[in-house]
């Protein structure tokens, strides 16, 4: 049966049911219900051929033991930077309540970050509204815990090609552009973080495997718990309310690794994401709209399971291609539709009251009334879901019902520690471009910074002119703002992008 025609009825029914008893409607035969233990379980994703990893307890610890016994104090009032570069690598370093106004930079290995909180004290890092980044780093093995880090511009916690990463316990308020952002990672786990008022994501997975996303509590910023052009993820039992959007399972176009699949987000909160959009114009970000509980934008296999998803206003879940997306350019080398979703049991209450333009329109023409719980535009190939009885769909009607109920066998995507990332010649020029400069530069166009063809033209064949730039960038242009230096990258990284910048051609 067509299933416009089918939620037409239902309506018709409900209506007559609240007045008179009529006959008819009675006889409407009760649709199966598929519980979630009731059939098998998830079985695809990922394999991982004996490097699994043996949980323990709640917390899950992928950056292995510490390497070596040293552990280093930072008392309040000394340099925590100053205690990374004289550190070994693996070694611990404490740091104390107290008040610390610095950017820090990881570039070894098994350096374990860790505040004290005493009696609710936390080592806090200020950014004072001036400062670009908290920590970052580019080590593998590392652990960051236990700090309240508020007022930077840029990024919380951010990570370039490090594996085995435990992000846990952190503080993040009101931070610029990401609060915790782990990028070209593998194995890694992001757990008890709370993390508010941020202008892109709270949480943001970017080209990363084998990542584990769990028990934070994410609120007050644009997008919530966003991963991107990464493998091998699970999100959840996160709470996720007030942003714009929930949580983002998407493919952004251009990005030097194209394909986003195999998510499970099970078990979260996703609750009342009807925040205003404020993220800044032209990001991806900035076309969520606001009320959007969960979306999946191009990426495949991702599985939506027990989640409760209540009172966003737009829609619970929205599933989309890259053709339907606000901001968002095609690449032809990125696979443009979400295929193979699987929306399992879930509890959605009272979403989409107050929908976009758009959705009404999809409604009104597949004659669909009632507020959208699930939303589905443009392609998407053997998609399935169970009960759809339960929820007000539009789009759905070339979702046939899942071959599974639960994913109770995929405890984890994590990895027993894993070798370091390489990363070669050219690719480090072009990975540091895309990753950091192409989110404020583009080839033609002003975008934050001034357009790459005018670089291009300034610097010809000067590529050590740019990277003595980025280290100490001064303010050259008044209709600009200043930006922000790039000195966490080694000198070699700085030359690779300078050089890949000068002759990127679109
Ligand atoms: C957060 C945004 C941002 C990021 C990220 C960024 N830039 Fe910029 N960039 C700017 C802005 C803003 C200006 C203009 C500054 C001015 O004119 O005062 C600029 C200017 C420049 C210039 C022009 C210098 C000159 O002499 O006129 C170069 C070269 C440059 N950026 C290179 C890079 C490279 C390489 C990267 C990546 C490693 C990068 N930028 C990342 C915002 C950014």
């Amino acid at each position: 049966m067509n299933t416009a025609r089918l939620f037409g009825l239902a309506f018709t029914c409900a209506v007559f049911a609240a007045g008179i008893s009529v006959g008819g409607c009675g006889e409407q035969a009760a649709p199966v219900i598929t519980g979630s233990g009731s059939a098998a379980t998830y079985e695809g994703g990922f394999s991982a051929e004996g490097n699994t990893l043996t949980l323990d307890g709640n917390t899950k610890s992928v950056a292995g033991p510490p390497m070596t016994d040293i552990v280093v104090v930072v008392q309040d009032g000394e340099s925590i930077q100053e205690a990374v570069q004289n550190a070994a690598p693996g070694t611990t370093i404490q740091v104390m309540p107290g008040t610390y106004h610095e950017t820090v930079y990881i570039d070894k290995d098994g350096i374990r970050l860790v505040g004290v909180i005493d009696k609710g004290r936390r080592a806090t890092l200020d950014g004072q509204g001036k400062l670009n980044d908290a920590i970052l780093y580019s080590g593998n093995n590392i652990v960051v815990e236990n700090f309240k880090i508020t007022a930077y511009k840029g990024n919380g916690i951010m990570s370039q090609a490090g594996n085995n990463w435990e992000i846990r316990n952190n503080l993040i308020v009101d931070t610029g552009v990401y609060g915790i952002f782990p990028q070209l990672g593998q194995n890694g786990v992001v757990e008890h973080n709370i993390i508010s008022g941020i202008e892109d994501a709270a949480i943001y997975v970017g080209m990363s495997d084998n990542v584990h996303v769990a028990y934070n509590d994410v609120f007050d910023s644009v997008a919530g718990i966003e991963i991107e052009n990464s493998r091998h993820a699970i999100v959840e039992a996160n709470r996720v309310y007030n942003n714009t959007g929930g949580i983002l399972a998407f493919i952004t176009p251009g990005l030097p690794i194209k394909t986003t699949y195999d998510v499970i987000i099970r078990n979260n909160f996703v609750v009342a994401n009807n925040h205003p959009n404020f993220g800044a114009p032209g990001s991806t970000v900035s076309g969520i709209p606001a009320g959007t509980g969960i979306l999946v934008m191009a990426a495949d296999d991702v599985v939506i399971e027990g989640n409760i998803i209540r009172d966003n206003k737009t829609t619970g879940i929205l599933i989309t291609d890259h053709g339907n997306a606000a901001n968002v350019t095609i690449d032809p080398e990125s696979e443009p539709n979400p295929d193979r979703v699987k929306i399992l049991n879930n509890t959605m209450l009272n979403n989409g009251y107050d929908t976009i333009g758009d959705v009404k329109a999809l409604m009104a023409l597949k004659m669909t009334s009632g507020h959208p719980d699930i939303v589905r535009v443009g392609k998407s190939q053997d998609s399935c879901i169970i009960n759809r009885h339960r929820y007000v769909t539009v789009g759905l009607e070339d979702f046939g019902e899942c071959d599974f109920t639960n994913t109770y066998q995929t405890a984890n995507y994590l990895l027993a520690p894993v070798p370091p990332r390489e990363i070669h010649g050219e690719d480090r020029g072009k990975i540091a471009y895309l990753g950091i400069c192409a989110g404020c530069h583009t080839y033609t166009g002003r975008m934050i910074g001034p357009p790459v063809q005018i670089i291009q033209a300034l610097y010809m064949d000067n590529p050590q002119g740019i990277a003595d730039y980025i280290a100490e960038p001064t303010k050259k242009r008044d209709d600009y703002p200043e930006m922000p230096p790039q000195d966490y990258l080694d000198e070699a990284t700085r030359l690779a992008v300078a050089e890949y910048m000068l002759q990127v051609k679109k």
